[in-house]
């Protein structure tokens, strides 16, 4: 069994959208795979209720207990390696992990780490994304499901999808828009990626 692990901060939707797909779809017979934990490191993410609901073990790491952002990372990864082994491999998935994470973290689980950002990347890596496209007059935008590299938002796309940016629009209402997308593209990626590990 390939254990999933989702990383989160706060809302935790698309962690939700992953929960659900893997329920529904049954990655478990299909793909031979479980979501097996749920980390935040806030300890009043509203993901965790949900995560909690549907029996998934939840942990919360708070960064800031930790005197450096390696010493976060090093313990992120001991907790995170509770779910690794050769026989049963860890895919770890960002969703909304509102963290940078050090070169060590993101090399040891190279090539099985995946985030996904509201944009369309290349372009607005990096915060504020909808704000900054609507002032760029962009009249598309969208989302990426991507493999984690040492260079903030980058790395493989294995995943986009494109929204119309609407008159009017503001970046509340663009992002909504965007995130019913990554609801869609985020759980179909790792399904897929699941098959290749
Ligand atoms: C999503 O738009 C995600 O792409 C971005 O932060 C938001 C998190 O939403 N990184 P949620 O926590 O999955 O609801």
């Amino acid at each position: 069994m390939k254990n999933i692990v989702i990383l989160i901060s706060g809302g935790g939707s698309n962690m939700a959208a992953i929960v659900k797909a893997a329920q529904r779809e049954g990655w478990a017979e299909h793909h031979g795979a479980r979501v097996a934990a749920v980390i935040s490191n806030k300890a009043d993410a509203k993901g965790l209720q949900f995560a909690g609901a549907q029996g998934i073990v939840t942990e919360v790491l708070d960064h800031k207990a930790y005197p450096s952002r390696d010493a976060f990372d090093a313990a992120l990864a001991q907790v995170i390696d509770r779910y690794d082994s050769p026989a049963e491999p860890v895919l770890v998935l960002l969703a909304g992990f509102m963290r940078i994470l050090t070169p060590d973290f993101v090399n040891r689980y190279a090539g099985r780490l995946v985030n996904i950002h509201p944009s369309l990347l290349p372009s607005f890596a990096g915060l504020h994304t909808h704000q900054r496209a609507i002032d760029a007059g962009c009249q598309f935008v969208g989302a990426t499901v991507h493999l984690v590299t040492a260079e903030l938002d980058h790395g493989p796309i294995l995943a986009q999808a494109v929204v119309p940016v609407l008159p009017g629009d503001t970046a509340d209402a663009l992002a909504a828009r965007v995130l019913t997308q990554e609801h869609l593209i985020y759980p179909r990626a790792v399904a897929q990626l699941l098959q290749t590990m």
